[in-house]
């Protein structure tokens, strides 16, 4: 297959389950790059290449079993776990995110190295498969951390390409990635800059990338850098959002709220360590210790759902989350009230009921390339939403005017805004829920893929 327009990522958009009966089972994932994607439509012969990984996937690739345009790389499991679980989500997750806690971590040994060879090995396989299957001239699409050093490795294998890479991630102020090894930090820049163009989701994080080149290897060339700030899916969540299951299962988040005129903060997330569910559930609990008025009166649903469970550190992480929640529960629960409802089981469906009916959405990560939670809310809400957006997410470049800012670090602060917020007049709500809207589907995904497309071709 010799495609015009190929993507590159991770994680693909389809996933395989292998059955007990033996039968895999085929699970498509949803995203800002799958509906942008769509965009060109099924006809435009697109090819997206994504590595396997889980067995059910390796055993897809093994069967030949694929769906149209996806090239699924079964990479070595070791070679992949090293890659993925050792430098891409520990080391430059942690790194983009600054969420290493520094006078332990990071400590760059021998066993390091051993992983960024890994890594290298992980992105020349990713540069080898886009190579073979790229036409002449092609535009390739690299996605996001995981594959930093793809670009270069592809410019060299194929000078003919126009060659795209998009971090889906904040970028690191120089400061901070300077922690890496000079040589490291050196290798990662060049293997980014040998794509055409670099596009981030935000001015800041785009300025962070390029003050990290200044300093490490004189600037960033002739690379071209473009900001594209992924939006929501309006269309799409619209109609989702009014299908049978979200209306049960709307049913079913009432009668565990239980009173009718109960108030909801909702916030949805992987549970993930940058998202910082465990301050969010600090400042709740901080919400009922200085207001009591809201005792019985307001409920929290959390949904922290699983993800990177092969690291340690998010085992823990997860733990401490349904710890807290349970503590709270224990200290102000009532027998007819619940303080925190915490649902872990990942349920989309679930998450669209608690868009529609929540009065307030907390969204406080530390560090966030934009977060699509704070965008889709405004855009499903029935009755008008406030929201509570930490000022270090990139969303909050577009929302900020309509949201109620914290800063993540502030318990009391987030405390503060979560009183106000929930004390908002209806009517405000609903005037800021509409500003909302209409920031966060400025630029759909379709439009988002299009963008990035033209701009690559026009060079
Ligand atoms: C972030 C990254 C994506 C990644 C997603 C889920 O949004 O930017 O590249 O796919 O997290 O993480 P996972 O490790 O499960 O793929």
């Amino acid at each position: 297959m010799v495609s015009d327009i190929l993507v590159a990522s991770n994680r693909g958009p389809v996933s395989y389950a292998l059955r007990e009966d033996g039968e895999l089972e085929a699970r498509r994932g949803g995203g800002g790059l799958v509906s942008g994607l769509s965009a060109i439509g099924p006809d435009a012969g697109a090819v997206w290449v994504c590595a396997a990984l889980g067995d059910g996937d390796r055993e897809a690739v093994r069967r030949g079993v694929g769906e149209t345009g996806v090239r699924m790389l079964d990479i070595d499991a070791e070679t992949h776990a090293a890659a993925y679980n050792g430098i891409a989500n520990s080391v430059l997750w942690f790194v983009h995110h600054m969420l290493y806690q520094t006078p332990l971590e990071p400590a760059f040994d021998a066993e390091f190295r051993t992983r960024w060879e890994a890594y290298r090995a992980y992105n020349r396989a990713f540069a080898e498969a886009l190579a073979a299957e790229a036409a002449p001239g092609a535009a390739v699409l690299i996605q996001d951390y995981h594959l930093a050093l793809a670009p270069g490795m592809l410019r060299e294998l194929r000078p003919d390409l126009r060659i795209g890479h998009f971090s889906h991630t904040p970028w690191a102020p120089p400061d901070y990635f300077g922690m890496l090894p000079d040589d490291v930090a050196r290798e990662l820049l060049r293997g980014m800059l040998g794509a055409d163009r670099l596009g981030f989701l935000t001015r800041r994080w785009a300025d962070s990338f390029a003050a990290c080149c200044e300093r490490l290897v004189g600037g960033t060339g002739d690379t071209r850098i473009g900001v594209h700030g992924l939006g929501a899916d309006a269309d799409f969540l619209r109609a989702r959002s009014r299908e049978a299951d979200v209306e049960d299962r709307m049913a079913t988040l009432r009668e565990q709220i239980g009173g009718a005129d109960r108030k909801t903060v909702i916030r949805v997330d992987r549970t993930e360590l940058s998202k910082n569910i465990v301050r969010g559930l600090l400042s709740y609990r901080a919400l009922l210790e200085e207001h009591p008025e809201w005792r019985e009166r307001v409920v929290h649903i959390a949904f922290a759902y699983p993800s990177r469970q092969d690291l340690a550190v998010y085992r823990e992480y997860t733990a401490e989350v349904s710890r807290l929640a349970d503590e709270i529960n224990t200290a102000y629960g009532t027998d007819g009230w619940t303080p925190v409802l915490l649902h872990v089981k990942d349920d989309f469906a679930r998450s669209l009921a608690a868009y529609r009916l929540a009065d307030v959405a907390l969204v406080n990560p530390i560090r966030d390339g934009m977060n699509l939670v704070a965008k889709e809310v405004p855009v499903v809400s029935d009755g008008g939403c406030a929201l509570v957006l930490s000022r270090e997410a990139g969303a909050h470049e577009e929302l900020g005017d309509a949201a109620v800012t914290v800063n993540p670090y502030d318990v009391t602060g987030t405390a503060r805004a979560l009183h106000e917020a929930l004390s908002m007049p209806a009517a405000e709500r609903a005037e800021r829920t509409e500003r909302l809207a209409a920031a966060a589907t400025a630029l759909p995904p379709q439009r988002w893929f299009l963008d990035q497309l033209e701009a690559l071709r026009a060079l």
